[in-house]
């Protein structure tokens, strides 16, 4: 059978190519090759996709092509041989379900109160006139948004260090020398001071801070809480048992750091954007003031303008450039080409979000394209698609709207330096290379208003 196109260098080659400057490489394979493109990793077929058609099929033909947990091992180290990810089948069906229950209307919207709080609370901690990372600062917010709703911790020993911890596993391997080491030691565990012995000594540290909580909360079951964790901790499996223990601390890991990291790395480029681009700040700004004074956050969510941009946002630097892969496991056709079982197939979310038939002049932000047309979710899908489609996905773009309008109805920021960001690929997901560096210029009043804003306690 022939495969769709695709470079002929070696695996190891691409890979140090795509690094180097994952943009400009996408660009450069879907000019040269189109819209499905075959890389070879040994003997295995992995072939991306940026067609809409062939997207379609890859979310919803599900008797030829499987969202195995398998493929996604690379991520157990940190994310626990248990964890959503790693799952198959109806088990899999079903803890994704377990875990949406912490995402659902009621509950979402109880937090947005707390969200706008926390923004406050860690902008208001900036010093006028001093520069700043945004995505460090972001990522501080986002990750205590993630720890709050999943675990239900707010405050006290265990939840500082449990979010230090996070944050360690995040940054571990990011620097030039931790890739260097990592080049020399490969995966080995030559102890504490080796790059794997201390992500190990990291995952030790983490996974018995969260058996250690996971415990606590099985002995005191309080049924009035309101979070993942007391979801998991009641829940049974297919066979009416209750979650083991482990299970349960797996379960935890990725919403955590899905929370932390994606929606983190998603605000600081919105910051980016939102700052580079003086009119859209300026139509924002706009369009929250026309809300009064300490709006309701569900009016702010409702906003369309926002909407646009955050979408806009998601499309031209999606947070995750492409979905989990997929295993074709009987013998597919996919745009033409008859793909065989064991062929790996991923969606290439940033390519189909830069191909001009369905975004014309792509390089271009520009929110009005998502005010102008309806996109289908085979056309835009920051967030995947299928059996494996983003459970945060709706949590993440209400906790962006109302981070976004904290900051920018309350503060006024301005970009150090006008040059352009640079993308910066760390495994999964895209960062602005810089963490976008920032200067506060302090608050900002509300049109209209004569005092300055007053800080919430929290
Ligand atoms: C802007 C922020 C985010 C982006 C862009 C994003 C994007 C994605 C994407 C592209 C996928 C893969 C879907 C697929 O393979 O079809 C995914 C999966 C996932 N996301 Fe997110 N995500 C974000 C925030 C979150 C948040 C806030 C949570 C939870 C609190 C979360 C939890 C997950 C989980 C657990 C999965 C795996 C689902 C599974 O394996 O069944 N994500 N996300």
């Amino acid at each position: 059978m022939k495969l769709p196109p695709g470079p002929k260098r070696p695996f190891w080659l691409l890979n140090l190519q795509f690094e180097a400057d994952p943009f400009g490489y996408m660009d450069a394979i879907s000019k040269r090759y189109g819209d499905i493109v075959t890389v070879m990793s040994g003997s295995t077929p992995i072939v991306y996709v940026s067609n809409p058609l062939g997207i379609k099929e890859i979310f919803t033909n599900t008797k030829e092509i499987a969202a195995r947990g398998e493929l996604n091992q690379n991520f157990a180290l940190m994310t626990g041989n248990q964890g959503v990810l790693q799952l198959n089948g109806l088990v899999h069906k079903n803890r994704r379900k377990l875990l949406m229950q912490g995402f659902h209307g009621v509950r979402m919207q109880a937090c947005g109160q707390r969200i706008c709080e926390l923004t406050e609370k860690i902008m208001s901690q900036q010093v006028v006139g001093k520069s700043f990372v945004a995505y460090p600062t972001i990522e501080d917010i986002t990750l205590r948004v993630g720890v709050e709703v999943v675990m239900g911790l707010y405050e006290g020993e265990r939840y500082d260090k449990i979010k230090h911890l996070f944050v360690s596993v995040l940054r571990h391997g990011q620097s030039p020398i931790d890739k260097i080491l990592s080049n020399i030691f490969r995966q080995r565990d030559l102890g504490r001071w080796s790059p794997q012995g201390y992500r190990l000594h990291l995952r030790r540290e983490l996974f018995q801070l969260l058996s250690a909580e996971v415990e606590e909360r099985r002995k005191q079951p309080d049924s009035s809480r309101s979070d993942i964790l007391s979801d998991l901790i009641f829940a049974c499996d297919e066979t009416g048992q209750p979650l083991s223990d482990e299970e349960v601390r797996d379960l935890l890991l990725s919403p955590i750091f899905a929370a932390g990291d994606a929606s983190g790395t998603a605000l600081a480029w919105s910051l980016y954007w939102i700052h580079r681009l003086p009119s859209v700040r300026l139509r924002l700004l706009e369009e929250l003031d026309s809300l009064g004074e300490n709006p309701d956050p569900m009016s702010i969510v409702a906003l369309p303008y926002l909407n646009a941009v955050c979408n806009e946002v998601l499309r031209i630097y999606p947070t995750q450039l492409f979905t989990f892969p997929r295993l074709v496991e009987s013998t597919v056709e996919i745009m033409g080409y008859e793909l065989s079982p064991g062929t790996v197939l991923i969606g290439n979310i940033y390519s189909t979000h830069q191909r001009e038939d369905l975004y014309p002049h792509p390089k271009e932000f520009n929110p009005e394209r998502f005010l102008e047309k309806q996109f289908s979710p085979y056309e835009f899908f920051p967030f995947g698609g299928g059996s494996r489609v983003c459970i945060g996905g709706a949590f993440a773009l209400f906790e962006m709207k109302l981070v976004l309008a904290t900051i920018l109805s309350r503060y006024q920021l301005e970009l150090v330096s006008q040059r352009p960001e640079r993308p910066k690929f760390g495994g999964l997901i895209c960062y602005p290379a810089s963490g976008v560096k920032m200067v506060m210029h302090g608050r900002r009043q509300h049109q209209g208003q004569s005092q300055p804003f007053v800080v919430s306690s929290i």
